[in-house]
């Protein structure tokens, strides 16, 4: 039981979020046990979930997309991710990394060919910054792109790109003056239809099994110079504020898998009976369950609160980098405490294939990895906060 005391969600964050729930449990929670399992990428799910807006809720309907604001996209992402972690990381791809840069930094020309199509929902988007040799160190690329003429020539290994299997364009980070170091940077717009793009091999991953993950591979691969996205030398910037935002949507989906994990954690320790009584009874699980509902609602807190300093920011343009790691942080680590919980509470069942508590534990860690790990997360927060280096 939770009071109804967050009046600062309008009629129109509750309709997106009832209309994600419904949509959520009717048609995404059935089949999350099989996609999990196979691993295949769930194209159909996700191409309703376009039509029904969600892979661009935040993209002004000027480009198709459903023109909302960032409270309403965390609180659809949560409940998307609570049926299919999986269908939020996509999700959180298409819209954070993928439409929110080119809404942010493009052109108006570069809108109306790279956003529309993707925050429609009709086809794919992706982001690629990491590779073998450059993940948390974000700026030490080796791949090169080198202007020539009107066009530029990519060449170089990307890696665990989400949607990197499936994507129809992506926002691709490389360095075209690379002494400068990361003020050597830039962003391209690339479609996957270009001669010399390849894609490389799917990660066989622990958890997210249907999110389809992989290398990409350019060879020689041109692209006009109009694609590039920003200016020379400002793609590292725009990797980061890009990034900002997909750590907020991160902590959504954390939300949402910790919530599937405590859920269902209160109804086993509510009917499963152990020395004559519901074992929900012993204090050691009650603890347990307190712990996680309070842990989940501070995350929360934390998330609407981000979701709330990026709608600012939108007016201000002020940076919303610290709310953002702060909520990433906590939430993620959150949802594997949760998790982690919720497997113990659930004992043997917990550990089974036939329970979806062990596929919550799977899906929570790469939470804590991928849009920056914890470790970088609080690497941020405290550089902000102290200014030191
Ligand atoms: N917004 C705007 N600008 C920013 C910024 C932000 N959030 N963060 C940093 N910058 C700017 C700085 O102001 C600085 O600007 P100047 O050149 O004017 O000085 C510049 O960027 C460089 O910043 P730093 O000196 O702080 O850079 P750094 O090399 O020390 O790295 C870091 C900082 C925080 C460690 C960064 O490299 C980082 O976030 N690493 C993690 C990368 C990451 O999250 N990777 C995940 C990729 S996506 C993925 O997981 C796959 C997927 O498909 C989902």
């Amino acid at each position: 039981m939770s009071l109804n005391y967050f009046n600062y969600l309008t009629d129109e964050h509750r309709m997106i979020q009832q209309a994600a729930r419904d949509f959520a449990q009717n048609e995404i929670a059935p089949i999350a046990e099989e996609y999990d399992h196979s691993g295949d990428f769930p194209l159909k799910t996700i191409k309703m979930m376009g039509e029904m807006g969600f892979m661009g809720i935040e993209v002004p309907e000027e480009y198709s997309g459903a023109g909302m604001d960032t409270i309403s996209y965390v609180l659809a992402l949560e409940e998307i991710s609570k049926a299919d972690a999986s269908h939020g990381a996509i999700m959180s791809v298409n819209n954070s990394l993928y439409c929110y840069g080119i809404l942010r930094f493009g052109t108006e020309e570069q809108k109306q060919k790279f956003l529309i199509p993707i925050a429609s929902g009709e086809k794919i988007g992706a982001y690629s910054l990491t590779e073998p040799m450059s993940g948390s160190d974000a700026g030490t690329m080796r791949s090169r792109a080198v202007l020539d003429g009107d066009e530029y020539v990519l060449n170089g290994l990307k890696s665990w790109v989400t949607s990197g299997p499936v994507a129809d364009y992506l926002v691709v980070f490389m360095p075209t003056s690379p002494e400068d170091g990361h003020r050597g940077v830039s962003a391209f717009l690339v479609d996957a239809g270009t001669p010399g793009f390849k894609r490389g091999k799917k990660e066989p991953k622990l958890g997210i099994r249907a999110s389809a993950t992989s290398e990409l591979m350019f060879e020689d691969c041109r692209i006009p110079a109009a694609n590039r996205l920003g200016e020379e030398g400002e793609g590292f910037k725009i990797a980061m504020a890009v990034l900002d935002a997909g750590r907020i949507g991160i902590a959504a989906q954390a939300l949402g898998i910790a919530e599937a994990a405590y859920e269902a954690s209160v109804t086993y320790a509510k009917e499963r009976e152990a020395f004559g009584q519901k074992i929900g009874q012993f204090q050691g699980i009650g603890f347990k369950l307190a712990d996680m509902k309070t842990n989940i609602e501070a995350a929360r807190g934390l998330i609407h609160r981000a979701a709330l300093a990026k709608t600012h920011s939108k007016k201000t343009g002020q940076r919303y980098t610290l709310e953002a790691s702060m909520a990433k942080l906590f939430a993620s680590e959150m949802c594997m405490s949760v998790a982690h919980h919720a497997v113990q509470i659930h004992g043997g069942m917990g550990y089974s294939k036939e329970h979806p508590v062990e596929r919550y534990f799977r899906d929570a860690k790469i939470t804590e990895i991928y849009e920056g790990t914890s470790e970088i997360q609080r690497l941020v927060i405290a550089r902000l906060e102290t200014g030191l280096r």
